[in-house]
């Protein structure tokens, strides 16, 4: 029989996890469909009971629903809880467990596939929205010595700080890292002067073709730029370049992500270099 697994948003046509999935299960030979479900802005929970009662297993979450995907779940990750946002949904006889990887996928790409050890080094986090919020706590738990939040908006990323102690602590607890990382909150200009061994642009400024006003001098000799935007040479990603560092755009972290929902729904932890080899040929523009 097969199992009916589904990515729900709006819009959705644009997403490549129906491609990313189909790899995972001709990989581990999965008895699986995914299908990319389009839900009107005021109807997710309702395109996600149907789904369910028509015997779907789980379901990827994606924009602009993973806050709503949080409140329908039952039960939450520590991840999830820390995210407030949920983009993996497994439904059993009577809970919506909700998950969140992107945070680990994106932690698992920096580790594992650019081979860039997070632990002791400085990270500077861009933007203060819901991929920001996603990331913070798989990436605190990596233990930086540093991590500095920067957002045109002052309030959003003290608001995400704050937001984010109680989950830190939970985590601690939990044996997920120590409070080893010394987190602050700052503006752009006040970047003037500094560097750091990781610059990752979780702002939405590359889908625009934008720039954050990053100083000269803000990579420091080794940095990686990370952008999560995928398949953009994004404008950060070329001064990164132009600056000297090393760059890399967020397909690892999409591929990473999805291996880890498929994990979670399946047991099984899919190899994914050859499907993010794949996926950059596809949608390299550069
Ligand atoms: P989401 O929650 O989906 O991530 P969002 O709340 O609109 O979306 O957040 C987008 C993030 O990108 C914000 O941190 C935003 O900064 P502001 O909070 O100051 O608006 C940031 N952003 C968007 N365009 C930017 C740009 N050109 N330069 C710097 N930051 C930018």
């Amino acid at each position: 029989m097969t199992d009916k697994y589904a990515v729900v948003g709006n819009p959705v046509a644009h997403s490549i996890s129906p491609q990313i999935h189909a790899e995972f299960a001709r990989q581990t030979d999965a008895p699986i469909s995914y299908v990319p479900i389009l839900a009107p802005l005021d109807g997710f929970a309702a395109a996600v009971s149907k789904f369910r009662d028509e015997g779907g297993k789980g379901m990827n979450v994606t924009l602009p629903f993973k806050e709503e995907a949080f409140q329908i779940s039952t039960t939450r990750s520590i991840r999830a809880n820390s995210a407030r946002a949920v983009n993996t949904l497994s439904f059993g006889p009577d809970a919506i467990a909700g998950d969140n990887t992107d945070g680990i996928g994106l932690v698992t790409d920096l580790k594992l596939n650019l081979q860039f050890e997070i632990r002791g080094r400085r990270v500077l986090l861009m933007g203060a929205g819901g991929a920001s919020h996603g990331v913070l706590l798989p990436l605190l738990i990596e233990e930086p010595v540093a991590l500095t939040i920067v957002n045109r908006t002052l309030v959003k990323a003290l608001q995400l700080r704050d937001e984010l102690q109680g989950e830190r602590e939970v985590a601690v607890f939990a044996g997920l890292g120590k409070r080893a990382t010394d987190m602050e909150v700052v503006e752009y200009p006040d970047l003037k002067g500094r560097c750091f061994d990781l610059v990752i642009n979780a702002t939405s400024s590359g889908l625009k073709d934008e720039m954050p006003p990053l100083p000269r001098g803000i990579f420091a000799a080794g940095a990686l730029a990370y952008d999560m935007v995928y398949g953009k040479h994004t404008p950060f990603m070329k001064f990164a370049a132009e600056h000297g560092a090393k760059i890399s755009d967020g397909i690892g972290m999409l591929v990473e992500q999805a291996a880890e929902s498929f994990l979670i729904w399946r047991g099984v932890r899919p190899v994914t270099a050859p499907v993010i080899a794949m996926l950059k040929g596809v949608n390299s523009e550069s």
